[in-house]
């Protein structure tokens, strides 16, 4: 199994092992734009594409996983843990969240076996079945500690509590592009 960035190439295949894709124009306007911004990874074996997961900073500018598939052939082989460990190991803030419904078991119980610890749940998303949140901390180094999630992700605050893009830029070209 290899996991790799997914490529403007990649979107349609990307499209066909996601289920709810097929019908929803949504979901494949968010395929297209996450893999335009390069935020999706892919799991693929004989260069077929078998998952695929997402990594963000949109919430609170913590790392936060939107998205993670693997197709139901390959389910219960370590795909989704492979996927999400590569996204561990790229996300550049200490806090890295992501979310499912409480009616997802697979996913609990993955977040179980991975260390995740709950954090929250959020009601009346989908009416009925809450959203339950997880969480994974991270140790980083002391110049990545500068660096703490915010209420804002533009508000990165240096060690004097002055914004600091060019640290933040500086953080990114140490952790590669992501
Ligand atoms: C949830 C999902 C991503 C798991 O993917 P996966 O590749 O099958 O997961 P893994 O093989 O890495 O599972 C690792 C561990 O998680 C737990 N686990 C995963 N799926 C499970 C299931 N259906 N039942 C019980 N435990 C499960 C097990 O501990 C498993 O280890 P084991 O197989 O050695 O017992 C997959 O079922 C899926 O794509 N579901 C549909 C999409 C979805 O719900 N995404 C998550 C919310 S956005």
């Amino acid at each position: 199994m290899e996991i790799r960035n997914a490529t403007a190439s990649d979107v349609s295949a990307i499209v066909a092992v996601d289920h709810v894709a097929a019908d929803d124009i949504h979901r494949r306007q968010n395929i297209h734009d996450w893999v335009t911004a390069s935020h999706a990874i892919i799991a693929t074996t004989e260069n077929v594409v078998v998952g695929y997961s997402v990594l963000e900073y949109n919430f609170f500018g913590c790392g936060f996983v939107p998205m993670l598939l693997v197709t139901k052939e390959y389910r219960r082989k370590g795909v989704a843990t492979a996927l999400l460990t590569h996204l561990e190991e790229r996300c550049r803030t200490e806090k890295l969240f992501t979310s499912t419904n409480q009616s997802n078991k697979p996913m609990q119980a993955l977040m179980k076996r991975l260390c995740y610890e709950r954090s929250g749940t959020i009601y009346n998303l989908d009416d009925g079945d809450p959203e339950l949140f997880y969480i994974k901390r991270f140790q980083r180094t002391q110049k990545e500690k500068k660096f703490p999630c915010t209420m804002n992700g533009l508000k990165v605050l240096n060690p004097n509590g002055k914004r600091s893009t060019d640290s933040m830029n500086a953080l990114h070209e140490d952790r590669g592009a992501w």
